[in-house]
């Protein structure tokens, strides 16, 4: 590997990929990828934190390997690779296990939201330690920038914490990772609900544009999506619904909020719906081609190769802090 700094990221196979993930994460991948040695994980361990369906998950696994490949990440470029098939991230996540506090975890959002306001009877411990994982998978390589959404912020303050008390304690070992947010497609709210995020995990298809909809599925959940009242096309907070609509169309498009708001003086919703729904059509029918293109073997062929040059990496540093620790090798 080359010495450009290094970015890391992951996204879990479950669920939808929706348009969300592709604009707060993915779509900044690929631009990142030129610059940075970039390393991308499809985070099944993380994945089984909640209840899940084994064939299910072998099949989201390959998913989010191709849609990684369909959105661009270059293979010659970056290793792709499925966090289960390195096993140094689970067992660094035990060490960091034991250097984390429960209070540190009890705050963190996501697990608060997962268990509806901090009830844990009934949730998984690995739901609670989920952090912990994560941060085992920044810190394992040696990341210096961790490209993902506003929602994994929290994630990635905790993974600095956890760096910088281990080297207190044992020696300079880990690199201290910083969160990379894109301002723009930072957080795509729900079509139904423009108070929460758009979700995966969301109830009602209605909340989210997948990236595998078809045309005809995106006009008619942009039909429904929620508006402000009024009539005019303006990018305001105190419209969110359209406001969110709005940062769609300028991700997708390329043009800017205000340059949005002139196209539609004098036009409504109508119009404003239907075209924002070509926009999105323009960008999912070419993604979905190149996604169909790719067969399981192509992909599961990539993910070793990614494994086989990530592993050495992991092997290191790992290595280092069972040293570090006290452990014999
Ligand atoms: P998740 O869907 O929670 O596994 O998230 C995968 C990646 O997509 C993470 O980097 C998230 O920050 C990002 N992401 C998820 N939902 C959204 C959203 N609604 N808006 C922007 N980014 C998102
Ligand atoms: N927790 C992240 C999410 O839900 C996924 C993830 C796991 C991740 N490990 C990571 C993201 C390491 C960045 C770096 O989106």
């Amino acid at each position: 590997m080359t010495n450009k700094k290094r970015i890391f990221s992951g996204i879990q196979p479950s669920g939808n990929l929706h348009i969300g993930n592709y604009l707060g994460a993915i779509a900044n991948w690929i631009k990142l990828q030129d610059e940075f040695e970039s390393i991308f994980c499809v985070v099944d361990l993380h994945a089984i934190t909640v209840p899940q369906d084994p064939e299910t998950l072998r099949k989201k696994t390959l998913e989010i390997a191709k849609i990684y490949l369909a959105a661009g990440i270059d293979p010659k470029k970056s290793a792709i690779f499925i966090q289960s098939q390195v096993s140094e991230h689970a067992e660094l996540c035990w060490i960091l296990n034991t250097i984390v506090k429960m209070s540190e975890l009890e705050k963190m959002t996501q697990f608060k939201d997962k268990t509806q306001a901090g009830v844990s009877e009934g949730i998984g411990v690995g739901l609670f330690d989920y952090p912990v994982l994560m941060a085992a998978d920044i810190l394992l390589y040696g990341t210096e920038v961790v490209p993902v959404g506003e929602d994994q912020k929290q994630h990635v303050e905790l993974a600095r914490d956890l760096a910088k008390r281990f080297n207190h304690k044992f020696g300079e070992t880990f690199i201290v990772p910083k969160a990379f947010i894109k301002e723009e497609g930072m957080r795509v709210m729900g079509l139904d609900d423009p108070t929460k995020k758009m979700s995966k995990s969301a109830t009602s298809e209605y909340n989210y544009i997948s990236l595998t909809d078809d045309a005809e599925t995106v006009k008619r959940k942009i039909k429904k999506a929620v508006t402000d009242s009024g009539s005019e096309i303006v990018f305001s907070d105190d419209k969110p619904a359209l406001k969110n609509l709005i940062n769609i169309y300028a991700s997708f498009s390329g043009k800017t909020p205000k340059e949005i708001e002139a196209l539609y003086v004098g036009r409504g919703y109508g119009d404003f719906k239907t075209e924002l729904a070509q926009v999105i059509n323009n960008f999912l029918t070419p993604f979905q081609e190149k996604l169909a293109a790719i067969t399981d073997e192509d992909a599961l062929e990539i993910l070793r190769a990614g494994a086989e040059k990530v592993r050495p990496l992991a092997k290191a540093k790992l290595a280092e802090v069972k040293k570090k620790v006290g452990f014999i090798s």
